[in-house]
């Protein structure tokens, strides 16, 4: 454990009023989010997980930590792995891929990699769904980007250029993280498929 947050209590108590507002645009475009197979890369202590208890649905997080409090809490459906080296047990494919607030916690290598794995568990017609701050010209936004403990907070067009290397972005929309009137983190929103764009 290297950062308090790595803590899971204290990771949910810091995320519990954001949680809902980083899902609402996949939820608003995907009324009752109908996934069948659900891989959350970096799912953290499980705090997406119950919105996915319809579905069958994986987590993956490098700590393990976080992977012990997710299994106490929800049940027996994370593992620990790396998102840069996705090796995951069985023949799995998955038609919702979510990568939520990670991508700023990998360098550009591992976001290519871990892109590449989407291609390999990726169902046919299945989605990738990112969602990540976005260091912003000014403002506190900015500076909480740029002070998060993942160390590669990106620029929104270096984000976008990222994910369409490897994917055609379908999706993209802006919105914020705010508690009442106070905008903390700015953040981009997009599905991609894998299929048309070849990965480097
Ligand atoms: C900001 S948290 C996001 C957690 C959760 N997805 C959420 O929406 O709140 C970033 C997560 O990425 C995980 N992480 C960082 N590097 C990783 C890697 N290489 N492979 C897998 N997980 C990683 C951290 O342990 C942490 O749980």
């Amino acid at each position: 454990m290297k950062h308090p947050l790595d803590r899971s209590w204290l990771y949910r108590a810091w995320q519990a009023p954001f949680v809902a507002q980083k899902l609402a645009p996949m939820r608003r475009r995907h009324p009752g989010l109908p996934f069948r197979r659900v891989l959350d890369v970096g799912c953290g202590p499980g705090i997406n997980a119950p919105v996915f208890r319809h579905a069958e649905y994986l987590g993956v997080d490098l700590e393990e930590g976080y992977i012990r409090a997710a299994r106490a809490r929800h049940g027996n459906y994370f593992v620990v792995g790396d998102a840069g080296n996705l090796d995951l047990p069985g023949d799995h494919r998955f038609d919702c891929i979510l990568v939520n607030s990670l991508l700023h916690h990998l360098d550009n290598d591992q976001v290519g990699r871990l892109l590449t794995s989407a291609r390999r568990l990726l169902a046919a017609g299945g989605t990738l769904f990112v969602i990540d701050l976005y260091v912003p010209d000014s403002g506190l936004p900015r500076r909480l980007a740029l002070a998060d403990r993942g160390r590669f907070p990106r620029a929104l067009p270096q984000l976008r250029r990222l994910i369409s290397s490897a994917c055609t972005i379908d999706c993209e929309e802006l919105f914020r993280l705010h508690l009442g009137p106070l905008t903390l983190w700015k953040m981009v929103y997009f599905e991609a498929r894998l299929g048309d764009v070849p990965c480097a």
